[in-house]
């Protein structure tokens, strides 16, 4: 795969070597997402930053990243504030923002829809989520978490056990973290959902083409027990029909510290890509695990930075200059944990 110049629309996209050049690149921006250094690589270029769905953490994240490499965000969020509420085109929309943008990144409701976008785009396009289809950078980060949650207990991504929990079928996270677990060998991966929100047939059948074994249940216990990570997920209540619909699933799986303790390994790490629905019938990810120090989701979520600024850099060709644009920070901010 050849980063330079490239949109990112779908995960299978990449391959292992561009998996690991990727996470390189990752690694060397973790002093400037700490703020121990800053670089100004990217001064003067402008990030189109286009969510037409809700998002806090990839929104701000890929806004964030952008700017940590000295470039400028220009943003719309939500269809009311875009012309696309007057009836304009995706393919419009892109030949304009394309004009005014180095790179962009959109999350859409529709399947799809990022790649009709970025036919039309005459800079490189990021998927920063469509639909229940795909969210690469998610999956890319989740991957980057779970290989440094790892180190250092002598498992690798090779032969990982991993169970992802939930609304597996509107689930774009899990749909794209399986196709990138596919380009490893040997896994265990149990997917715990209803019957109605199974993970996609042909998200199953890769990776058992890809030689993983695969246990699908809908027995909570038994699919976290003997698993290096515990991947939970929100039900995607804006993919069904009527609020009521989810509600007949949510709530179904929550993990919390009685049920970790009882059927994880020690030491079983916990994922989720947030939000966690936090709500009363919800809670698929209790509060009582905060002070669990296997809970990685904020690790996770921090993880969201120095992936993203790895793909502009990679993208717009700037990896090998930011050190030479870089410097000293002139602020303090004390971080408490
Ligand atoms: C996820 C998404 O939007 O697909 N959130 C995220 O980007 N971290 C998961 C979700 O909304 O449940």
């Amino acid at each position: 795969m050849r980063f330079a110049g490239s949109h990112v629309l779908s995960i299978s996209q990449f391959d292992r070597a561009a998996v690991e050049q990727l996470f390189s690149v990752a690694d060397a921006m973790r002093p400037f997402a700490h703020r121990e250094q800053m670089t100004r690589v990217l001064d003067g270029a402008i990030l189109g930053s286009m969510f037409f769905e809700p998002s806090t953490r990839t929104r701000i994240s890929f806004g964030s990243a952008f700017n940590l490499l000295g470039g400028e965000v220009r943003e719309t969020t939500g269809f009311e504030h875009s012309a696309i509420a007057k009836g304009e085109s995706l393919y419009d929309t892109a030949r304009v923002l394309s004009g005014y943008s180095d790179i962009i990144v959109m999350r859409h409701p529709e399947d799809g829809s990022v790649a009709e976008f970025a036919a039309a785009s005459r800079v490189p396009v990021i998927n920063g989520g469509d639909g229940a289809n795909e969210h690469p950078s998610q999956a890319l980060l989740d991957l980057y978490t779970i290989r440094l949650e790892l180190a250092g207990r002598s498992r690798g991504l090779d032969g990982l056990r991993i169970a992802m929990v939930g609304d597996l079928r509107y689930g774009r996270t899990v749909h794209s973290l399986s196709k990138l677990l596919s380009l490893f060998t040997g896994l265990q991966i149990s997917l715990v959902s209803p019957e109605a929100l199974r993970m996609p047939a042909e998200v199953v059948d890769e990776l058992r083409s890809a030689g993983h074994q695969v246990l699908e249940t809908e027995a909570l216990e038994a699919g976290i027990a003997d698993v290096d990570i515990v991947y939970s997920t929100r039900i995607q209540e804006e993919r069904f029909a009527s609020r009521e619909e989810a509600d007949i699933y949510r709530g179904r799986f929550r993990l919390n510290q009685s049920v970790y303790t009882a059927n994880c390994e020690p030491n079983t790490v916990i994922m989720h890509p947030l939000p966690r629905d936090s709500r009363e019938g919800a809670r698929e990810l209790d509060v009582d695990l905060n002070d669990n120090p296997n809970l990685a989701i904020f690790r996770q979520s921090d993880n969201g930075v120095v992936i993203r600024m790895a793909l502009f850099a990679l993208i717009l060709d700037v990896a090998d200059q930011v050190e030479k644009h870089s410097g000293p920070v002139n602020w303090f901010t004390e971080r408490r944990f």
